[in-house]
């Protein structure tokens, strides 16, 4: 058991009640909101300077750059990022650009080096520090080598084997702080650190950053979008939710939920009858699994309102090594990829196509949808505009 017995019986508890009486926790009120926020270029600019550049988003696994030298290259809001790992065993990461005229420098997408040397002119860099080691025909530029022409670092930390990036090179990051101390203690409990890497994958997808988001908060469509995949097993449209400072859980029942007495409710391991869900703000989502760990991000494209990247990470209690566990995984890993891929993802970009639809009015956010609510309001914050207002029905 995993987290405290008064969270267990928190959960088990007051989803059981909701289950009996058909309820649901609920926001305040029913909001509505304009479509253009999953469009409007002035809106992603507000949202690069006033989130993208301030809050750390999940890069990688530890384990995904293990040895020195290892790299592996992910892309940002708007910056392709390298993140590598030293001889010290430190992780460091850097703008994928060269410093003479500005090329991308590593097209690999992971690999290990000592040095990225750029296909154009042959500048090259170290890949432990990102200093500038050779440049041909160094006479013509009246210059040895040296720091001001390194490779352009941006804050990093690893933190319970998860590697954390800021895209701005002159921000601070502080990964404790901005977690919380609730969710650094979610990471302690669930000993996040020994988990280990089993798979991950990326897939650019035509739908704003936020309406992937949104899909992902929401679990009033999963008996319905879901019927025939993942619905089957749980209840959807019931939520137990709490917010954390700026992040957020919240606790979906599985069906199995309601044959458990009454009196065994309290003893319950709550994530073996329910499916835990959890907002890191501003773009990633990590879900408690039985038998893992996942992690999934939605990065708006560096130009395009209309796209993002979808990333899932799995990670796994126990490495992946014999057939059973290999076996156990890929089912687990199919189960999430039809659900997403064949259901949410093609939902994700019919909402993009159709909040395209000019003059179309307002969209809606019932009081069910409390997580989402909770979304927009940590957004509104961040970017400093109001976003949902009262719904006028
Ligand atoms: S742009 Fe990289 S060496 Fe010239
Ligand atoms: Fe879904």
């Amino acid at each position: 058991m995993k987290f405290t017995a008064e969270k267990n019986r928190d959960y088990t508890t007051r989803l059981r009640q909701h289950i009996d009486n058909k309820t649901t926790d609920l926001a305040d009120a029913v909001v509505e909101f304009d479509p253009k926020i999953y469009s409007d270029p002035k809106l992603a600019e507000l949202e690069f300077a006033n989130i993208f550049q301030k809050m750390p988003v999940l890069a990688c696994h530890g384990s995904q750059i293990a040895n020195p030298g290892d790299f592996i290259v992910v892309q940002l809001a708007r910056t392709s990022a390298v993140i590598t790992r030293g001889p010290d065993g430190q992780v460091s990461a850097f703008m994928n650009v060269c410093r003479h005229r500005g090329a991308k420098l590593v097209f690999e997408p992971s690999g290990n080096t000592p040095l990225f040397r750029c296909r154009y002119h042959a500048w090259a860099y170290s890949s432990d520090d990102g200093a500038l080691k050779a440049m041909p025909q160094r006479q013509s530029f009246g210059m040895e080598p040296c720091p001001q022409r390194d490779l352009i670092r941006l804050p990093v930390e690893e933190f319970h084997g998860l590697v954390w990036v800021l895209e701005n090179p002159q921000g601070q990051l502080d990964i404790r702080s901005f977690l919380g101390p609730s969710f650094c203690q979610f990471f302690e409990d669930y000993g996040v650190a020994g988990y280990h890497y089993a798979r991950s994958t990326e897939l650019h997808v035509e739908l704003n950053w936020k309406a992937g988001m949104d899909g992902y908060m929401d679990v009033y469509h999963l008996n319905i979008l879901h019927a025939n995949s993942i619905g089957p097993y749980l209840h959807g449209g019931i939520m137990a939710f709490d917010p954390i400072g700026q992040h957020a859980r919240w606790c979906v029942p599985r069906k199995k939920l309601d044959k458990v007495q009454a009196e065994e409710l309290p003893t319950l391991d709550a994530f073996r009858y329910v499916i835990g869900g959890h907002l890191v703000f501003p773009n990633l989502e990590i879900t408690i699994e039985p038998n893992h760990l996942e992690f999934v991000s939605f990065t708006p494209h560096p130009t395009d309102t209309t796209k993002s990247i979808y990333r899932v990470l799995f990670l796994t209690p126990d490495k992946v090594e014999t057939p059973e566990q290999e076996a156990t995984i890929e089912r687990s890993w199919q189960i999430l990829m039809s659900a997403v891929r064949d259901e949410d993802l093609p939902i994700g970009e019919a909402v993009q196509a159709g909040t395209a639809t000019p003059q179309m009015g307002t969209l809606l956010l019932g009081r069910n949808e409390i997580a989402n609510q909770f979304f927009y309001r940590q957004y509104e914050r961040a970017v400093g505009i109001p976003v949902l207002r009262p719904a006028k029905l």
